[in-house]
């Protein structure tokens, strides 16, 4: 372990906490100071509140991946099943406290399923599942970003879900070296505590991130697999276009129509052919109320909407992981 033992880098040691603490540039403190915000058990429930257990629906087999990242989940499946085996019910855990962790990494571009197949991994393991997104987890508050993952995690652990944190980058990318603003320093202070916590717990972690390659090692080292979901190639363009096509949709294609939906798309995710549909099929409404007919130009107008706004935002191009 790298770093478990030892304060936090650049931690307040406890005997310091009387002291009033400094404000951090960037860092709100709380009005009136962060002791007389709340007792620290409302605030505990405050937090615990935050992440809600859901249900997961979503079914590995709606999953619309190459055949490569379906037997990489399949494996990774069987690995955590076979951890929970060996840890909770074979009892591993009271000699290797710390081994019982089985956390999952998918990293691909926006829209590729990454959301999807987290859900479905749990569906998949019968658990519940706590999204814990970086808008709830981060606060501008000082302090409060740790406690809110220390609390996602206690949440997870009590309800026995699926722990899924979304945009995994912005929490653990690589740990800042050369800290020259005090929001780095909290910045580098919330992944210790991610690293710490995902040590102590022994339950199921999917990560999900756009951006693998900016992860810090020391969290690599506890990921038990890592999945690429990459962009969709032409064959799983026309599976997510009937996919995303609702049968009681009245559409106008014919077979050469379906053809160039699916040439169209090429470089662009299932979440992209997911808001083609919606838009395509609302502006069909509005030219023509309940007699509406969404037509190959509507699809057309919405795929190439579709493509100004990633052009906007300033997505790269991924057309080289589109030819895979
Ligand atoms: N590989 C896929 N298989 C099936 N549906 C997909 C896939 N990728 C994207 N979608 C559709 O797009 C929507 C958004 O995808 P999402 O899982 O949120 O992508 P990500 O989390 O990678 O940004 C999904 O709810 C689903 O309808
Ligand atoms: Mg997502």
């Amino acid at each position: 372990m790298d770093n478990d033992n030892g304060p936090l880098p650049g931690g307040q040691p406890a005997e310091a906490e009387p002291r009033a603490r400094p404000v951090l540039p960037g860092r709100l403190v709380p009005p009136g100071g962060a002791r007389s915000l709340e007792n620290e058990a409302d605030g505990l429930a405050r937090r615990l509140a935050l992440f809600a257990v859901e249900t997961p629906r979503r079914r590995l087999a709606d999953l619309i991946v190459p055949e490569t990242t379906r037997r990489e989940i399949a494996a990774l499946l069987t690995k955590v099943r076979h951890h929970r085996l060996l840890y909770d019910e074979f009892g591993l855990s009271e000699v290797d406290p710390y081994g019982g962790r089985t956390a999952i990494n998918l990293y691909g571009p926006p829209g590729t399923g990454k959301s999807f197949a987290a859900e479905a991994i749990a569906q998949a393991l019968g658990m519940g599942l706590i999204r814990a997104n970086y808008a709830e987890i981060e606060s501008k508050y000082v302090g409060e970003t740790a406690k809110n993952i220390q609390a996602a995690f206690q949440k997870a652990r009590e309800t026995q879900a699926l722990l899924f944190f979304d945009e995994a980058d912005s929490i653990l990318g690589r740990r800042l070296t050369n800290i020259t603003q005090s929001t780095d320093h909290a910045v580098n202070v919330s992944r210790s505590v991610m690293l710490l916590e995902l040590d102590r717990f022994s339950g199921v972690t999917v990560f999900a991130t756009n951006l693998a390659s900016n992860y810090d090692t020391a969290f690599v080292r506890r990921i038990l697999g890592h999945i690429e979901m990459p962009l969709p190639d032409a064959a799983a363009r026309a599976q997510l276009w009937r996919a995303h096509i609702p049968s009681r949709l009245p559409v106008q294609l014919d077979a050469a129509a379906w053809e160039r939906l699916v040439t169209e798309t090429d470089s662009l995710a299932g979440g992209d052919i997911l808001n083609c549909v919606i838009a395509a099929a609302a502006a069909a409404v509005e030219r023509d109320g309940p007699a509406c007919r969404v037509t190959l130009d509507d699809f057309l107008a919405a795929i190439a909407a579709s493509r100004r706004a990633r052009r906007a935002i300033g997505t790269p191009s991924q057309a080289g992981a589109a030819a895979r």
